[in-house]
């Protein structure tokens, strides 16, 4: 599959660069200057080049938001044409910037691309952890994922799933106002217990047949 990312030369986006490519997949990353990305692109290795956002938006069968919460909503608006009928992933994290509880991140930057098939994901992984999916004592890190499109979720669990981490379902988009809300609440847990930004939320269940 071919994965367009936004953003694509930050932390975040490098980091699921390169875990999409491993996992046998083309990605390109977009950035506001292609020269960027293209240098980007060259340090991660064969399978990735880099382009204009526009390019990576249009090009980009599943699209990943992975820039800065304060600037989402104006790079899907720029893209609106690009992104309608498109999976998009939103990282973000909008740490304060909407009413916690209330709304979240990804409801307010849908308002600016509202055809596109809009899903949450990563927002409790940090970037340090994309490319290593076994914490301490080999258990596998997951991934919380909602959407109010099912298929579009089960996709990108797919996706998650193919990467080496585990995506967990968190069913509907609404979940997201409380997926914004463990971010700081890691932060905090992370500083506390020094972990370096390697932590990361695991769900337990029982064993199911
Ligand atoms: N860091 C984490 O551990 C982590 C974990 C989960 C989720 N997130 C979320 O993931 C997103 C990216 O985080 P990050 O740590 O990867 O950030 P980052 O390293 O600062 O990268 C963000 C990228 O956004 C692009 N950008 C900057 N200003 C822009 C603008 N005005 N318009 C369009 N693009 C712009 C930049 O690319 P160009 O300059 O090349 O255009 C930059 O490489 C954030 O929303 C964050 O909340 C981060």
């Amino acid at each position: 599959m071919r994965i367009g990312i936004l953003g694509g030369t930050g932390r975040m986006g490098r980091g699921l660069a390169r875990s999409y490519v491993h996992a046998g997949h083309e990605v390109i990353l977009g950035s506001r200057s292609p020269n960027r990305a293209q240098n980007a692109a060259k340090e991660i290795g064969s399978g990735v080049r880099g382009a204009s956002l526009q390019k990576a938006a249009q090009e980009g069968e599943i699209v990943v938001l992975a820039v800065g919460f304060s600037d989402a909503a104006a790079t899907v608006l720029a893209l609106e044409n690009e992104l309608v009928g498109k999976i998009l992933i939103d990282i973000t994290n909008p740490f304060g910037a909407v009413p916690p509880g209330t709304t979240s991140g990804i409801e307010k930057n849908g308002q600016s691309a509202p055809a596109a098939r809009w899903v949450a994901a990563y927002k409790t992984n940090f970037w340090k952890t994309i490319d290593q999916p076994a914490m301490v004592g080999q258990d596998t890190r997951d991934v919380l994922v909602c959407s109010d499109d099912d298929e579009a979720k089960r996709r990108v669990m797919q996706l998650i799933d193919e990467t080496g981490l585990r995506a967990v379902d968190c069913g509907e988009l609404i979940n997201a106002r409380t997926l914004d809300l463990m971010v700081p609440l890691m932060l905090e847990l992370d500083h506390r217990y020094g972990s370096d930004a390697l932590s990361s939320w695991k769900f337990i269940m029982p064993e199911t047949g």
